[in-house]
């Protein structure tokens, strides 16, 4: 039984993981913040497909929280780690919190930067594993009203590209998976309003599981995959974020 670690597991794409995997028979170690949110995902996933579930209360935005999260689970051997918790802000770069801004920065990068370092350690030791790094469309351009959070996408893009050409004679697989607009909560949370295109974040999840090994960079949605090959200026004069 394979034993999958999802951070943000408790909601939105996060969960669809959660249940894709639950269905397949692993065992699940789910990681957020809410605990009420994480006791109510594992007690629908027992129930639906009597998956085995652990769960973790902890903001991976604060210093030390990643590395606290291996070292309970180091003796776990975890085989897949999908790295999905991320938030953002849309609002003039200038006037969005200072505070909470850092602490997008923090779990965007930080916490998928040391999750990474340290599970892909030890699997690259047991010579398997998969890690899937959750960026966005919004990696693929500047993104003026939400630029920190599309620039800290755009750092999981390029992270997750090299550590894939390094690592992938270890036996370690690495993707970055690159949503479009997803029907979550992450819009109202964010402050932006969700595009007119958008699909499930079970379609996602169901595209970013069917399309593993075919390619480093999974982008769910044909517009979304044509977005990637547009010039850069274009799509940021043209796509700007939607604010509510
Ligand atoms: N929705 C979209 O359109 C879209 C598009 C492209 C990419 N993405 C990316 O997809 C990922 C998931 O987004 P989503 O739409 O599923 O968002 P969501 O519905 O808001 O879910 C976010 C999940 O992450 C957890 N989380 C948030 N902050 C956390 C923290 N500091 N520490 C630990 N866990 C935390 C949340 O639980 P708690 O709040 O309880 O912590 C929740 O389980 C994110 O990385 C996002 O950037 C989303």
């Amino acid at each position: 039984m394979k034993k999958v670690l999802i951070t943000g597991g408790s909601e939105g794409i996060g969960l669809a993981f959660s249940e894709a995997y639950a269905k397949q028979g692993c065992e699940l170690f789910l990681c957020a913040r809410r605990m009420d949110h994480l006791q109510k995902a594992k007690e629908e996933l027992q129930d639906k497909y009597s998956a085995s579930v652990h769960i973790y209360a902890m903001d991976l935005s604060e210093d030390g929280a990643s590395e606290e999260l291996f070292r309970q689970l180091k003796e776990e051997h975890i085989d897949i780690l999908i790295n999905n918790a991320g938030c953002g802000y849309a609002g003039a770069a200038v006037s969005i919190d200072l505070d909470k801004e850092e602490a997008m920065l923090h779990l965007n990068m930080i916490a998928l930067t040391v999750l990474t370092k340290l599970f892909a350690s030890q699997m690259a030791e047991r010579g398997a594993g998969i890690i899937m790094n959750v960026a966005s469309t919004g990696a693929f351009q500047p993104g003026p009203y939400i630029a920190s959070y599309y620039a800290s996408k755009a750092f999981v893009l390029s992270y997750t590209r090299a550590l894939q050409e390094e690592i992938k004679r270890t036996g370690v697989q690495v993707y970055c998976l690159c949503p479009g607009p997803i029907d979550t909560d992450f819009y109202e949370k964010s402050g932006g309003r969700m595009s007119s295109y958008h699909m499930s974040a079970q379609d996602c999840v169901r595209y970013a599981l069917r399309h593993m090994r075919s390619s480093c960079i999974l982008i769910p949605g044909f517009l979304n995959r044509l977005l990637y090959y547009l010039p850069s200026s274009w799509k940021m004069k043209w796509l700007s974020y939607h604010k509510k």
